[in-house]
């Protein structure tokens, strides 16, 4: 089938077209798109500067590289849950670019007289969405002779399975009815698409069904969607070309009024996601700017203990201790681990708000000792970037607990904040037993001791509830650990072990 092209110069101006990412439209489907295989080669020079990327390793890559072109497409590695479906969306970009650009007919003027091959990078970054979602935005980097064309795209991923996200998740049906109302209406109120707007294929292609609206993203409150517009029988392959730039404008001028699109069109528009309210499912959470922290006094004349709690937060365990520690003006350090910070923030605001330390216990728990690069460095910052994010950036994340107490030189050399082991393990989560953990807080706290315990246990959180008054009616200050260093008046360096207040313990 020949393609009709409508383009037109206001057209293009107008409205925003997206040529390149309409396979991505098609969930999963690769047909309809070649895929060129390019010689294996070894690059004559390294990889040029324009292709580098932040803070990412050429292994976090995909990289094509012939005469006329080189690509490079970034993906997430981590969480490991969704490494290996990011990596197949960077192969079906990967797959999308290269196909573009093998045909030199498409190649952009400018690129004729420039003896450089096209540079393309695709670099991502992430936006965290409720439901354990998360955003993977592409911002497409063509270096074009002396100017840089960009492009968006992206996609929604489930962190725990892998699997697309797609609009029957994310919007319920009222949330649809509106996607397509503003899309419509938008469509109609751009010069651009005001024809196409009118047209039965475009009207068919907005109904508010979620399979219309399943390709999108989300990136600064902004849902960007990409709708396919179908000429010809809508349940056909979808992944058709849709633009022909050798054609002029001159074939325009001979069609009717009333346009058909192409062979396919892809519409890609951006939407404030307020307008949807709650009928967007996946909304990320409010930063809570009216978020209260207490003033906290520390006596460092008077005896302290600090109490930490690890593994949580857990959404009944951890408000328990909360209301035994406000009950009796204390405070303790909550080590949590990313992945409960990211199923139970509500009750991480409650930590902030009680006046109590929320620090790192690695986003998910695994031996830091085995790790390296940016594995380690994630487990490392993780739980910070998800704290800061949960409150607003009126928390920050100043001390770390390693899981199982395993350090190692480089997992010291790697880490921004000391670790924080402990002076009394109290074997809370072998014993399962709230008396026995009593009586062995009760009977061998000293001055300056950090108590390890676990508030994903509920028999942790009973002992917790006990031994909390009777401490504080022995003459102890329940402090955090940070509280307690400072008043002990010990340094905090980045890699330290800590085990306790005393100068003295090792
Ligand atoms: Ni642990």
């Amino acid at each position: 089938m020949q393609a009709e092209t409508k383009k037109t110069s206001d057209r293009r101006s107008g409205f925003r077209r997206t040529k390149i990412f309409l396979i991505l439209v098609s969930a999963g489907a690769a047909a309809g798109v070649l895929f060129f295989s390019f010689p294996q080669r070894t690059p004559k020079n390294k990889k040029p500067d324009f292709l580098e990327a932040e803070d990412r390793q050429l292994d976090q890559a995909l990289h094509e590289k012939q005469d006329a072109v080189e690509i490079v497409v970034f993906y997430p590695q981590e969480p490991q849950a969704i490494q290996s479906a990011a990596k197949k969306q960077a192969e079906q970009l990967m797959n999308t670019l290269t196909a573009e650009y093998a045909q030199p007919v498409e190649l952009p003027a400018a690129r004729q007289e420039d003896p450089d091959p096209l540079l393309i990078k695709a670099d991502y970054h992430t936006e965290a969405l409720a439901q354990n979602t998360v955003s993977v935005v592409y911002l497409i980097q063509k270096k074009v002779g002396d100017h840089i064309e960009e492009e968006r795209w992206g996609y929604l991923l489930d962190q725990q399975t892998g699997a697309l996200v797609g609009a029957d998740r994310a919007f319920d049906q009222t949330g649809l009815n509106r996607i397509s109302a503003l899309f419509r209406d938008a469509m109609k109120n751009q010069e651009a698409t005001r024809a196409l707007a009118y047209s039965l294929p475009f009207i068919q292609a907005s109904a508010p069904a979620a399979e219309n609206f399943s390709s999108f993203y989300f990136d600064e409150n902004q849902l960007t969607f990409f709708v396919a517009i179908h000429a010809d029988d809508p349940a056909q392959n979808r992944t058709v070309q849709t633009e022909d730039f050798s054609e002029t404008n001159e074939d325009l001028e001979n069609k009717p009024e009333a346009p058909t699109p192409d062979q396919g069109e892809l519409l890609s528009w951006s939407v404030d996601c307020a307008k949807l309210g709650s009928h967007f499912l996946l909304k990320p959470r409010e930063d809570s700017v009216d978020l209260f922290i207490p003033p906290r006094t520390v006596d460092p004349d008077r005896p302290m203990v600090a109490l930490t709690f690890d593994d949580g937060p857990h959404p009944q365990n951890t408000p328990r201790i909360l209301e035994a520690l406000r009950t009796s003006d204390g405070a303790s350090t909550f080590f949590m681990v990313g992945t409960n910070v990211e199923r139970y923030p509500d009750v991480v605001r409650q930590v902030a708000e009680s006046g109590s330390e929320i620090a790192s216990h690695t986003y998910d728990h695994p031996n830091l000792t085995k790790l390296s690069g940016d594995r380690l460095n994630y487990q490392l910052n993780r739980v910070s970037e998800l704290v800061s994010e949960l409150t607003g950036q009126q928390v920050s994340v100043k001390t770390l607990r390693p899981p199982y107490g395993a350090v190692s030189e480089q997992v010291r050399e790697a880490a921004d904040t000391p670790l924080i082991l402990w002076s009394m393990d109290t074997l809370d989560w072998k014993t399962r037993n709230a008396q026995k953990t009593i009586r062995h807080v009760l009977e061998q706290v000293e001055d300056g001791d950090i108590i390890l315990m676990h508030d994903i246990h509920a028999e942790s959180a009973d002992a917790a509830v006990a031994i909390i008054p009777q401490l504080t009616a022995m003459g102890y200050q329940l402090v955090t650990v940070q509280e307690l260093m400072q008043a002990k008046e010990l340094e905090m360096l980045p890699g330290q072990k800590i085990f306790s207040g005393n100068p003295f313990t090792e």
